[in-house]
């Protein structure tokens, strides 16, 4: 029998190629073609698998192109670059890689929290450019114990963020639109409705998906219910934020700064107005990018890829659920 063609269109290290090959046929994608560009119509009949990341968007019409298609395997957890629903209708599985990334992307929510309330990016400027020297102590910041933080989303990365959050006396409120019993009861957060969250927090940091309902979803509306001390932390999806409201918000000084990680266009361009604020912290859509993290959601989205095409069931399936 012959082996099955798959598109690997994400970087897959040497050994996780190795192991695809011994198993299927690999065309690599080149970074920025569309899948279906980089085979011919007579390959395209043929593949089977698909291995993509955030990047690639994988649409009813790429679906289409690849008549084959049974299994699109993301390295990611999220999965808004899917029309998932094309998918289910076409019986193709999709699948990506929950819980490896979860300590990562909570640390760096801490991280970001820390680097908020201590004004770390300014106190690094303000040694390098002789600030010390020349005026003296830099000004005061502020503590991050006693202050409250409200998760908006209560996933596994929320939670992770939620039991870190407890070493450093935070009060952590969570909204979800399903309440999580298990935080309820062990006292990891506290229930509130989702304007008191964003009333009561002095950080209010963002752990829901990007879906139709939560595009755009944290806008003036909410920035108006924020105290004019609080911080916005994203290390989920940009587009939940309505990314106008939030510049003007944070030009306006209506609320003290955001921390983000991830944003509409990435990558965000260096003459993007988000960059020429000074009360706002940027990286790189970091979250997941460690050594061991990424080794971990690349392994796992191989092995989804693999599982599918050999009949068995993956780790982490997406769609059908
Ligand atoms: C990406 C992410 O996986 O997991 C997610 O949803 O956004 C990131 O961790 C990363 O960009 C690698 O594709």
């Amino acid at each position: 029998m012959s082996r099955p063609l798959i598109l690997a269109a994400t970087p897959v290290p040497a050994h996780l190629e190795e192991k695809l090959k011994q198993a299927c046929e690999v065309i690599k994608v080149p970074r920025g073609t569309r899948p279906s560009d980089s085979v011919s119509a007579e390959q395209a009949g043929q593949v089977e698998g698909l291995l993509c990341n955030p990047a690639v968007p994988v649409d009813a019409a790429l679906m289409d192109a690849l008549p084959a298609l049974k299994v699109i395997s993301n390295f990611a957890v999220g999965y808004d670059n899917i029309d998932v629903t094309a998918a289910a209708s076409r019986q193709i599985i999709v699948c990506n890689t929950p819980g490896v990334l979860d300590a990562a992307v909570a640390d760096l929510t801490i991280g970001l929290l820390i680097c908020l309330s201590r004004n770390l990016v300014h106190g690094d400027t303000y040694v390098r450019d002789g600030s010390w020297e020349t005026r003296g102590a830099p000004p005061l910041t502020q503590d991050v114990r006693g202050k409250t933080i409200g998760l908006l989303g209560m996933g596994r990365i929320g939670r992770e963020v939620a039991r870190l959050a407890q070493a450093f006396d935070l009060t952590v409120l969570y909204h979800n639109r399903n309440r999580d019993p298990q935080a309820d009861e062990s006292g990891l957060a506290e229930y509130v409705d989702r304007d008191a969250l964003f009333a009561r927090s002095d950080f209010v940091s963002i752990h829901v998906p990007h879906t139709p309902e939560t595009e755009n979803s944290i806008g003036k509306r909410e920035f108006d219910l924020m105290k004019p001390s609080a911080y916005v932390i994203n290390t989920g999806r940009g587009a939940v934020i309505n990314e106008p409201e939030l510049i003007e918000a944070l030009k306006t000084d209506q609320i003290a700064g955001a921390a983000l990680d991830v944003m509409v266009q990435e990558p965000l361009p260096a003459d993007h107005p988000l960059c020429k604020l000074p009360n706002v912290i940027l990286q790189a859509h970091i979250g997941s990018a460690t050594t061991e993290t990424r080794l971990a959601m690349i392994t796992l989205a191989t092995e989804n890829l693999l599982d599918v095409l050999a009949g068995r069931t993956p780790k982490a399936v997406v769609t059908p659920s």
